[in-house]
């Protein structure tokens, strides 16, 4: 196995620089004194999704909200969230510039109707023209949840279709506007960003890397496996795994941590989102370690994600040791009850320091 000169493995333990999370969602009010200090227990940075309710569409909202996050950081810890404007069809072009100066990173655009508090999303990303080009005029990233909405495509088809349909068009529109494909989950992902050029990039998740589809259906129906874009099939896992550890700067790490009340998941009509935030860096150590590039984790989850936003590398580490413990089975979310993905179970590395 080659090792970095930064990421020494010894003795079964892995030191990293501390690591970003390029895409998060925390929710709001009480749910962020459960979930920001998980985060901030790990990472130093984190893009933070707008899809509230409603969502953040503007500069003065995305500031407010940032400090909402940051009075839930526990003292001691150094974390940043770094914040996201929601891209509606009405988004003026002007507040462009306003967000790029306040700091605001990126901002996301949710098909409508394609997932979790998507709804006032765009309708037809033609009606975000204007605003996509100021976007590309002031070096604003564009983050995709990248699936089309129709019903008349398969559900698990629905990544592949946007990229031909909806991505293909956008990019030749916008040749230097640069994009973030989200939380990619199929081979055909894989290889749309692993031929663009330096402005497309992709994150991937740790259950994507983790698991196939056959985890929602495994002994009956798992809903706190179920997120969208949906898990996809084996051959799927396998390109991502492989997109994550060749040492490509255009693949990242994004969590997508999503985190649901129990009884939302549990539910007749079950919400979309897995809960990985609290062992984020151990899922995808388990990952990288199965795969055996755990060498290859560091520039994936501290470096790419940062150079393709034009922010510094953390500073200080985050040492991982091969150590089996339990996740628990829950947490205590405002009034309701969080679970965790992989709840209860047993993990085969642990964040010592
Ligand atoms: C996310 C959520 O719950 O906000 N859900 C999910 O399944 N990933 C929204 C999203 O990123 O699609
Ligand atoms: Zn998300």
């Amino acid at each position: 196995m080659s090792m970095s000169s930064q990421n020494c493995l010894s003795g079964g333990s892995i030191t990293i620089t501390r690591p970003d999370d390029c895409h998060l969602h925390v929710r709001d009010g009480d749910a962020l004194a459960c979930v920001v200090p998980h985060t901030a227990a790990r990472f130093a940075r984190a893009i933070i999704m707008p899809n509230l309710r409603p969502p953040v569409t503007t500069t003065a909202q995305a500031l407010l909200y940032q400090q909402r996050i940051l009075s839930a950081v526990p003292p001691g810890l150094a974390f940043l969230p770094l914040m996201t404007l929601y891209l509606t069809d009405d988004l003026d072009a002007d507040e462009i510039k306003r967000a790029r100066d306040a700091g605001v990173v990126a901002v996301k655009l949710y098909p409508a109707g394609a997932t979790t508090n998507s709804d006032a999303g765009v309708t037809d990303i033609r009606k975000t023209y204007a605003t996509l080009e100021a976007m590309q005029r002031e070096g604003m990233p564009l983050l995709l949840h990248g699936e089309v909405t129709s019903h008349a495509i398969d559900v698990f088809d629905r990544e592949a279709v946007f990229i031909e349909t909806q991505l293909m068009p956008l990019r030749q529109d916008f040749p230097e506007l640069k994009m973030v494909l989200e939380h990619i989950t199929t081979h055909e992902a894989v290889q749309y960003v692993l031929a663009c050029d330096r402005w497309t990039a992709a994150t991937i998740t740790a259950h994507h890397l983790l698991f196939n589809r056959n985890a929602i259906f495994a002994g009956g129906i798992r809903p706190h496996y179920f997120c969208l874009p949906v898990l996809k099939r084996e051959t799927h896992r396998q390109a991502l795994l492989s997109a994550a550890t060749c040492g490509s700067r255009k693949f990242f790490l994004g969590t997508d941590s999503a985190p649901h009340a129990i009884h939302l998941k549990e539910n007749n009509s079950g919400c979309a989102g897995c809960y990985t935030a609290f062992a984020a860096m151990e899922l995808y150590a388990q990952a990288f370690d199965a795969a055996g590039a755990i060498d290859k984790l560091e520039a994936f989850a501290s470096f790419y994600g940062a150079d393709f936003y034009g922010l510094p590398h953390n500073t200080g580490t985050l040492t991982l040791r091969r150590e089996s413990w339990r996740l628990p089975d829950s947490f205590p979310l405002g009034q309701d009850q969080l679970k965790p993905l992989c709840s209860g179970e047993t993990l085969a590395w642990r964040v010592v320091s």
